[in-house]
């Protein structure tokens, strides 16, 4: 813990409390309330926890106002140019960048725990086909506790570490096999020949009747999708898989817990949503019409891949995301792509409109991954079991990390209790 030589003095009615007040590396101050019930017997109110700092960390920083995103200090947009994902992933499992023989180790490491066990073929059989592939992600990472429970000792510190490398190694496995299953192709096994990225492609896009060969550019731009998903500070699924943590479950259990929080449209499912709506929205000149749906507050509808709980900037991932669109687009001959045309014209319409310059709405890094996904080939289902593949290693780390924390404690928060008071039980007769 920073040092505390600041103190926050907090007066209720006669009596005045004092609070610890914590100075972080970087960001704001956080005031330490810890205490407060016990002494003033008061909660406090944050519904949203828009103002509570639910840990400590040293793994990832946001500065919301600047659009500035860090892993373990580098910032993101060097990370995407010159790092790749299982680089990333090993600076955000052990805290620092790996020498070449480390890496060259953690790369051959995941490498060969990339298949999952034979026998857990039978649970994609289970399912309708036209379950959504992240139903099914959450069901068979689950059920990975079934099959390595020789990893679930979270007090056993190589244990914790071989489950790390066992998610991050098959999450791709799992995640194209979700999808072949889904369009009736029989599963692709993964190759030990191919990068992270270019494994997944295959696993994807390979079928048994020809040769399958992964386009380089598209290999990178899918390996720069999973570096700008890694990790990203306590966000909603992160923090579910914190408090799954915290009672001692298993880390698939976990997981699979943050997949499921993940799945929502207004976190990791509104890259779909985002795609779902440009297509609704067709055309530019019917973008005036949805613009002003998403500013009427009777209307429910948002624009999807805009606006974030603490970026009130840029999201930097959205401007390495639109690079890689470019990119992808112009390699795919899809330049003239109808989507990518919309999508540019309503993010040139909403930052224009004073609506959303005045609530911060900006881009966020849902509003061109999904065009990305899409020009490679996958449907729109599959956009947010992507975006789990790559935040696995986020949340391996950050529950390695509250493991090792002493101060860690089962989550369990209070509430502001409305309902009726003590009151006694009436007969039917009486009703
Ligand atoms: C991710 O937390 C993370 O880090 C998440 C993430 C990660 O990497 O883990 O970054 C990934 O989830 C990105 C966000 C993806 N979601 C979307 O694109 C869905 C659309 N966005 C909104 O649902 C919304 O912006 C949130 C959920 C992202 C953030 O919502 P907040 O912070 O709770 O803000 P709010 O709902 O209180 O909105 C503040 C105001 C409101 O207007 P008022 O009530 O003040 O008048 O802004 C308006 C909202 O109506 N608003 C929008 C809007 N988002 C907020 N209006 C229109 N379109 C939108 N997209």
């Amino acid at each position: 813990m920073s040092d505390t030589s600041k103190t926050a003095h907090l007066t209720i009615g006669d009596s005045t409390y004092e609070l610890p007040i914590y100075t972080p590396s970087t960001g704001p101050d956080v005031i330490d309330i810890r205490q407060l019930y016990s002494q003033a017997g008061v909660f406090t109110y944050d519904p949203g926890f828009t103002s509570t700092a639910a840990c400590d960390s040293t793994i990832t920083f946001i500065d919301g106002d600047k659009g500035e995103l860090l892993h373990r200090g580098y910032p993101i947009d060097q990370l995407a140019e010159k790092s790749h994902y299982l680089e990333v992933c090993f600076l955000l499992l052990y805290g620092y960048l790996p020498k070449a023989d480390e890496l060259e180790n953690f790369e051959k490491t995941i490498t060969q725990h990339t298949m999952i066990h034979e026998q857990m073929h039978n649970f994609f059989r289970g399912f309708r086909r036209d379950a959504h592939p992240m139903a099914t992600m959450v069901g068979v990472v689950g059920a990975m506790s079934a099959f390595y429970h020789d990893s679930t000792d979270i007090n056993n510190p190589r244990e914790r570490e071989i489950a790390s490398h066992r998610l991050i190694a098959k999450m791709p496995t799992i995640a194209a096999m979700a999808y072949k299953y889904s369009i009736g192709q029989p599963f692709v096994y993964p190759r030990n020949d191919l990068d992270y990225a270019a494994n997944f492609l295959h696993m994807c896009f390979a079928v048994p009747a020809e040769e399958y060969q992964v386009d380089p550019i598209l290999a990178r731009a899918m390996d720069r999708i999973f570096t700008l998903h890694a990790d990203h500070e306590q966000n909603a699924s992160t923090s579910t898989v914190r408090l799954a943590s915290s009672s001692g479950a298993n880390p698939f259990a976990c997981i699979a817990a943050g997949i499921a929080c993940l799945w929502g449209p207004a976190h990791g499912g509104a890259n779909q949503a985002c795609l779902e709506m440009l297509k609704e929205i067709g055309t530019p000149d019917r973008i005036p019409e949805y613009i002003a749906r998403a500013k009427d507050k009777n209307d429910p509808f948002r624009l999807m891949g805009f606006g974030h709980r603490v970026y009130k900037n840029f999201d930097p991932r959205a401007t390495v995301m639109k690079q890689s669109a470019d990119e992808v687009l112009d390699l795919l001959g899809v330049e003239n792509n109808p989507v990518l045309a919309t999508a540019k014209e309503l993010e040139k319409a909403a930052l224009a409109d004073p609506y959303f310059a005045e609530k911060k709405l900006f881009p966020n890094v849902d509003f061109y991954s999904g065009i990305i996904l899409e020009a490679m080939g996958f449907p729109t289902s599959m956009f947010t079991p992507v975006f789990a593949l790559s935040r696995t290693v986020g949340w391996i780390s950050q529950w390695k990390e509250q493991l090792a924390d002493p101060q860690m404690k089962i989550g369990r928060p209070r509430q502001l209790y409305q309902g009726e008071t003590m009151r006694d039980y009436v007969d039917i007769e009486s009703r």
